[in-house]
């Protein structure tokens, strides 16, 4: 079972970013399976660094949007993306060192954070942007 299911709980509103979180679920969801199936580090880290370009590039997506539209909440939400990211940057690091393994705690981490902040502030930003006509 995927730790992650879609649902229109998750959905923004705008199109794009619906169909970037959806890529993000499915590569949570294949780290995780990584895990549980006993993929080796090799393996594991490819996804791990897929999964850190994809966000990075989705992240880049979301605030070129809200610089766009002069949104309201550009630097609290901005600030959440580079705090995430400065916290997934520095597992890959000690992981890469072996000081650190992928777990199910983290996986528990990347999914909590991920739907959280998909329903608490991208669905705001994704109202505010519908109100531009966006879709
Ligand atoms: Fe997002
Ligand atoms: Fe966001």
């Amino acid at each position: 079972m995927p730790l992650i299911t879609w649902s229109h709980m998750l959905s923004t509103g705008i199109a794009e970013q619906d169909a970037q979180h959806r890529k993000l679920v499915e590569l949570i969801n294949q780290l995780d399976e990584a895990l549980y199936t006993g993929q080796d580090k090799e393996m594991q880290g490819v996804v791990l660094a897929q999964l850190i370009d994809y966000t990075v590039y989705h992240f880049g997506y979301e605030e070129s949007l809200m610089n766009q539209y002069d949104d309201e909440d550009t630097a609290r939400h901005t600030a959440e993306h580079s705090k995430f990211v400065q916290v997934v940057d520095d597992f890959q690091r000690q992981f890469e060192t072996g000081a650190v393994l992928i777990s199910t705690d983290l996986m528990h981490f990347l999914r909590d954070w991920l739907t959280g902040h998909i329903m608490k502030t991208d669905k705001k930003m994704g109202q505010r942007l519908a109100q531009h006509g966006l879709h």
